[in-house]
């Protein structure tokens, strides 16, 4: 991803981004669209002049954010990414938002969902890092531009997921809940909270200390970069990974409409001729990508990358999430202490209600895949995904026998140090 930004902008003018050419125009405040300098980015000397030409134009942050944590969970759909969101959630110091880069992508890629043209692709990373950016600074009305409809005085009721966020259905966002109250519903808090009013978000956001965001949008690591080696940031990566027979099961389940064939397939037995393979393989290839240059351990990654599988979450969830306060280099707040106590014993009439719920017997619920997937359908997966699976440490099965008995783990023991 060396010098991406110039790519970015090249194919911005070329295709989609007249729009987010738009965005930029209409928005007020200044747009972070470059990566800082930085002889180890682009060769020394190397398109300096254009470099500066850009950036001269945008003004770095101006307010101290260094003390901060800037946290990100890189995930993909169905990895249990919503659980890891609650682990910083719960947080009192944390302002936590769930997938802002839903409204990048509909904005700038709509009706497609996976887009496979590399133009697209970079359109949405190059917005998404900048958005990204812009979040981690509390600026959270460079979101507004693409929240449709656009909202009106800083206030909307449009905000994706807004429930999601303890910070937004809190004071001085929303007086509807107290502070220690800890599973706030995301149906109740919209429907009890007034329209959130930006300006009060980002106060909210200002007063905490540390500010946590998931996405499942940014397909790897790489592609991250630019914000993890930007100075004004002091940004830290939880990258969630699970066995992607488990996430293929959950999106099977889940996204009916999507995984419609998968499911023909499970019924009858027969795999469909024109099943979209790639619905699988992307997320073997995005995995197999980010886990090889983190495990190589790159110098842009020291201190700031930590590999956490679902699984070991499900099992141990508090010694689990003690560990990555520890790689992040904060205290675990009792509120989240309480989360997790509440929330992983065995509640699973409560998890049925919830798409993304994440109220669950969790250890029970990470391997129920094997319940639930047809031999045929895991035996592909190994197939098409050997490496990864090895990779990550999840053991493949070699008959249905193997695979439905449950007192025999596929979790292979494995330690995945943070590097520091
Ligand atoms: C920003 O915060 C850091 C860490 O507290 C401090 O060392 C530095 O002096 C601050 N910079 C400014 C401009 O206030
Ligand atoms: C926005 O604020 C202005 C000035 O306070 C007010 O006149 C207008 O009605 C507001 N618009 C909406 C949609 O609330
Ligand atoms: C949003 O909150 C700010 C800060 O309290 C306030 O000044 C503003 O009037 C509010 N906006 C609306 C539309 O209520
Ligand atoms: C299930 O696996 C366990 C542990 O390897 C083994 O002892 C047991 O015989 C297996 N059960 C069946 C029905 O295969």
């Amino acid at each position: 991803m060396q010098c991406s930004w110039k790519a970015v902008i090249l194919l911005a003018l070329a295709s989609i981004a007249i729009q987010y050419t738009a965005i930029r125009t209409f928005t007020a405040k200044p747009f972070q669209i470059c990566p800082v300098p930085n002889p180890l980015n682009c060769g020394l000397g190397q398109d300096t002049d254009a470099f500066e030409r850009i950036c001269d134009e945008y003004p770095y942050f101006t307010y101290n954010i260094s003390r901060k944590t800037h946290i990100l969970i890189l995930a993909t759909t169905r990895s249990g990414s919503s659980f890891v969101g609650q682990l910083f959630n719960q947080h009192s110091d944390v302002f936590y938002l769930f997938e802002p880069l839903y409204h990048v992508q509909t904005t700038l890629i709509p009706r497609l969902s996976h887009s496979k043209s590399t133009a697209d692709r970079r359109v949405m990373l190059g917005a998404s890092r900048d958005l990204l950016r812009s979040l981690y600074g509390c600026d959270l009305y460079f979101l507004e531009s693409y929240i449709k409809p656009q909202p009106v005085n800083h206030t909307t009721d449009k905000l994706f997921r807004r429930g999601a966020s303890k910070a937004l259905c809190s004071p001085p966002v929303c007086d509807a809940f107290g502070p220690s109250e800890v599973n706030i519903e995301e149906g109740d808090c919209v429907k009890k909270c007034a329209a959130l009013n930006m300006t009060l978000a980002t106060e909210s956001c200002k007063e905490r200390r540390h500010v946590a965001i998931k996405i499942v949008r940014v397909p790897e690591i790489g592609d991250l970069r630019a914000l993890v080696e930007d100075p004004r940031l002091n940004l830290k990566i939880i990258q969630l990974v699970r066995d992607p027979r488990g996430i293929l099961s959950s999106r099977i389940e889940t996204f009916r409409d999507t995984y419609r064939l998968w499911r023909i397939w499970r019924a009858t037995g027969r795999k469909p001729y024109n099943l979209d393979l790639s619905q699988l393989t992307v997320v073997c290839e995005d995995f197999l990508n980010s886990v090889s240059t983190g495990l190589s351990r790159p110098h842009w990654l020291k201190g700031k990358y930590m590999l956490v599988r679902y699984e070991d979450l499900a099992r141990n969830p508090l010694e689990k999430t003690k560990e990555i306060y520890q790689f992040l280099g904060m205290t675990l707040d009792k509120n989240v202490v309480k989360w997790i106590q509440t929330n992983t014993r065995g509640s699973n009439e409560l998890s049925a209600k919830h798409k993304y719920g994440t109220v669950r017997d969790s250890a029970a619920n990470a391997e129920s895949w094997r319940l639930k997937l047809s031999y045929d359908m895991v035996d592909y997966t190994q197939t098409v995904c050997p490496q990864i699976l090895h990779q990550l440490g999840y053991k493949t099965v070699n008959s249905p026998e193997e695979l439905k008995n449950m007192s025999l783990t596929l979790v292979q023991d494995r330690t995945f140090v943070p590097f520091l």
